[in-house]
This record gives structure tokens, C-alpha cells and sequence, in this order.
């Protein structure tokens, strides 16, 4: 399995809090990661990527401009505004704006920094935050869709250098914030609670340098179960965690297929037909959003009627026509899908929309009759290191027709 995307880009964003060199191991080679590592450079870090090492240089950091180019290209760099105003006491963060898989506000990371002390105006797209000093408070960070995983690591980060203890509630509680939170006290702070909905914080005044290894990729490692469920078969992910995927593990079990765990490792065997299971996304321990796209292709060769519902975007259904036109029979209700199963898909070309609908796309072709193209793959690389690889080696017959760039 590859490190985690999603812990992988706030702690590389944390190593700016440090004076200190830091390597962060286990980093997956996707775009998005080379997009945080160009940010940090612009900020003025010296960053060196050697495979899946990560080296970052803070010292020279003295820039605070993380600018519209970058910015609008991931939303994930919102989360170097929390170490900028820790650190450098200002930030200049673009507006994320809009995003394919819906509105992504950002009044929780706004009201975190604000109880910290922070405070901002908008000029000419961007937000310009001042912070001369940050002190520790109470921050209830619940809003509209629940707990927000990079609203919790920019306030976990802002408030590791503040003065005086920050009780962050409703905290999100997503295995990739618990490794923030690990990788923080591995560089010196004082964090309790990490993964739980309460996490306590007692500022210090300086970190250090770390050698830090990410997690695995439970989203990567959920996507292959998915796979193997899809087209039948035997298959062991070294370095999957039961823990990471309970809810996934559950509803795969609903659909009738089998996970076992074994040491370091989860077994999934399946075999045909899957059965239809309703699914919720929620944030974590829930059903994870980031794998709702590549479940509704499962469900959509599945027999009987299932509904999947977003608690957590509800407009994350981009996939739904594209499914359709490879003949599955999925109707849209709001926030959820009508997904009736089918007896097969069809091969057809595809385009995929972003990045976990493009992973639903392959799988979807994988099961499908005949070929399917599926383009957008810029999507598929943001997230996935080698998908077609690892897909291959499990015996599907897939390949690139265009290089990685
Ligand atoms: N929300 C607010 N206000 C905020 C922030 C978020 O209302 O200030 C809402 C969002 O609109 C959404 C919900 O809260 O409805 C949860 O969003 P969250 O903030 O948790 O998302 P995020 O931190 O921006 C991370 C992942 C996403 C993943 C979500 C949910 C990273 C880099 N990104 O985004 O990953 O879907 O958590 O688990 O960690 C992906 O990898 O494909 C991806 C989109």
C-alpha cells in the first residue's frame, strides 16, 4: 500500500512550523503531493523528493503568499495557513474557490484561527490573515456536514506553537488527523485526544526536526477491496488496517463478500453475485465519502436496490452519469443515488470528473464487457500512485494509453 494523500499534505504543510530539516517517509508519488511540495518551495522551504522521501528544509521559509495558481489547483492547500500564522505571525492564503465535488466553505478553518486570535480581510482574492500572537482557547469546530479533517489539522498546527492549552471540540477523528497529531508530538508538542472528538493541545514554544513515516492509504487500499469484489477473486493488501476501514469492512460484508484480517495484512474473498446495501457516508468511523463513487459502480452490478446517501457532499455525484452510460441503472434523489443493480456494464468511453469518481471509472471498466477508455486520468494521478499497476498485477487487463506527465 502507498502512504496516505491526505496525511501526507498537512504534514508536510507542519514541517514549516520547525526551524529544523525534516523526512517524511512513505510519501505517495502523486500529483498533489508534488503540487504541496511546490508550495512549500514557494514559501521559500528547500524541499528534495527522492521516491517516496521527502526532505523539507524550513530555515529559508520566509514567504507567506501561498498564490492563486497553486491554491486553486488543490483545496488541500488551505492547510498551510495554520503553521504560516504559527509561525511567521502572517499568511496570504488565496480563496479556495469552487470545486468539483461541491461547495467546499471555509468558515470553520476561519472561526478555529479566529478563537486562536487570528484575524483577516480579503484582499483581491486573497485572504490576509495577521496574527502578532496566538493564544490557546476553546474552538467547537461542528458545522453544517460535521467534524471538517483540515479545519482540525490547521488549528492543531496554529495551536501547537500558542501560548496556553486549546481544547478543540468536535474534532474530526480520521486516521490521517490522528497522524498529523502523532507526527506533531514526534516534533515536540503536547497533543492529547487525537481521534477523538475532543483533542487537547498544550502550546510550546518551539518544535524540532523529524523522521516521520505516514500511514497507509486506507482510501487506496479501500478502492482495491472494492476491485476485487467487482470481478471476483483472492486478494491480500500487505499493510492494510482493519482499523482504518471498519466501516467499509461491514458494508462489503452486507454485500456479501468477505474481509479477513491477518497479521499486517486484510484477505478479501469474493465471489459473484454481490448483493445491494444502503450506504451513509459520514465522517469518520462512518462510511467515508472519499470511497462512496467507487462503491456505487459495485452496487451497480449488485442485485437489488441500493441507496447511497452523502452526508458529507451531498453534490459528490458527478460519477452517476458516466456510470449510466456504461449501462448501469442509477437515478439521483438529492443527496442520494437509486442504484438498481444491473447484470453487467458495457464498455464505453468514459471521462472522469475527479478524482474518486476516476478510480469508480476504472473499476467500472474493469467489470464492464468489453473495452472502456476512460480519460481524465490528470484526476486519477492527483491521488492514486500506480492503480492501473497494482490492477494489473491482480489480473485485469488494463493500460495507459497516454504517459504519466
Ligand atoms: N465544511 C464546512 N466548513 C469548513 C470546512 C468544511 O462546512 O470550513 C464542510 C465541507 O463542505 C464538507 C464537510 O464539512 O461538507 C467535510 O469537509 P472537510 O473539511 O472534512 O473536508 P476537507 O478537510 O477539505 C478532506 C480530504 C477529502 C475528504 C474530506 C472528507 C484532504 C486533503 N482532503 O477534505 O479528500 O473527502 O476530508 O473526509 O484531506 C479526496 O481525497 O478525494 C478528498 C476529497
Amino acid at each position: 500500500m502507498s502512504g496516505a494523500k491526505n496525511a501526507v499534505l498537512p504534514i508536510l504543510a507542519a514541517t514549516l512550523l520547525s526551524d529544523e530539516p525534516s523526512v517524511i517517509e512513505n510519501a505517495p508519488q502523486v500529483s498533489d503531493v508534488a503540487l504541496m511540495c511546490d508550495i512549500l518551495r514557494e514559501l521559500g522551504a528547500k524541499v528534495i523528493q527522492a521516491g517516496e522521501e521527502i526532505t523539507v528544509h524550513p530555515d529559508g521559509c520566509r514567504g507567506t503568499r501561498a498564490p492563486y495558481e497553486l491554491v486553486s489547483r488543490m483545496r488541500a492547500s488551505i492547510c498551510v495557513l495554520g503553521p504560516l500564522l504559527a509561525k511567521q505571525h502572517r499568511a496570504e492564503v488565496s480563496m479556495p474557490g469552487g470545486c468539483v465535488i461541491g461547495p467546499r466553505p471555509i468558515d470553520l478553518h476561519v472561526k478555529g484561527l479566529q478563537c486562536l486570535g487570528a484575524s483577516y480581510a480579503i484582499e483581491h482574492g486573497y485572504m490576509v490573515w495577521q496574527a502578532p500572537r496566538l493564544a490557546g482557547a476553546r474552538v467547537h469546530l461542528g458545522g453544517a456536514y460535521g467534524s471538517s479533517v483540515l479545519a482540525t489539522d490547521n488549528v492543531l498546527m496554529a495551536a501547537a506553537l500558542a501560548e496556553g492549552i486549546t481544547t478543540i471540540e468536535h474534532a474530526a477523528c480520521e486516521p490521517e488527523v490522528v497522524d498529523l497529531a502523532d507526527c506533531l508530538s514526534a516534533m515536540g508538542a503536547r497533543i492529547t485526544g487525537q481521534g477523538t472528538p475532543v483533542i487537547h493541545v498544550e502550546g510550546v514554544r518551539q518544535l524540532h526536526g523529524v523522521r516521520y513515516r505516514i500511514i497507509s492509504d486506507r482510501i487506496e487500499a479501500g478502492t482495491l477491496l472494492i476491485a476485487a469484489a467487482m470481478v471476483g477473486g483472492d486478494v491480500t493488501l500487505e499493510g492494510a488496517r482493519a482499523d482504518h476501514l471498519e466501516a467499509l469492512i461491514d458494508k462489503l460484508a452486507e454485500a456479501s463478500v468477505r474481509v479477513e484480517q491477518t497479521p499486517g495484512a486484510l484477505r478479501v474473498r469474493a465471489t459473484q453475485p454481490t448483493q445491494a446495501a444502503d450506504i451513509t457516508t459520514l465522517p469518520f468511523p462512518g462510511f467515508p465519502t472519499d470511497l462512496q463513487a467507487q462503491m456505487m459502480a459495485l452496487m451497480s452490478i449488485s442485485r437489488g436496490v441500493s441507496v447511497l446517501t452523502e452526508k458529507v457532499y451531498p453534490e459528490r455525484f458527478m460519477h452517476i452519469s458516466e456510470l449510466n452510460r456504461m449501462g448501469a441503472h442509477i437515478t439521483r434523489e438529492g443527496a442520494s443515488a437509486i442504484v438498481k443493480g444491473v447484470s453487467h456494464l458495457s464498455g464505453a468511453p468514459v471521462t472522469a470528473p475527479d478524482l474518486r469518481a476516476s478510480a469508480a471509472l476504472v473499476l467500472a471498466g474493469m467489470a464492464a464487457e468489453s473495452q472502456t477508455e476512460v480519460s481524465g486520468l490528470e484526476h486519477l494521478d492527483r491521488g492514486y500512485q500506480h492503480l492501473d499497476h497494482q490492477l494489473r498485477l491482480l489480473g485485469a487487463r488494463i493500460h495507459r494509453t497516454h504517459r504519466k506527465e
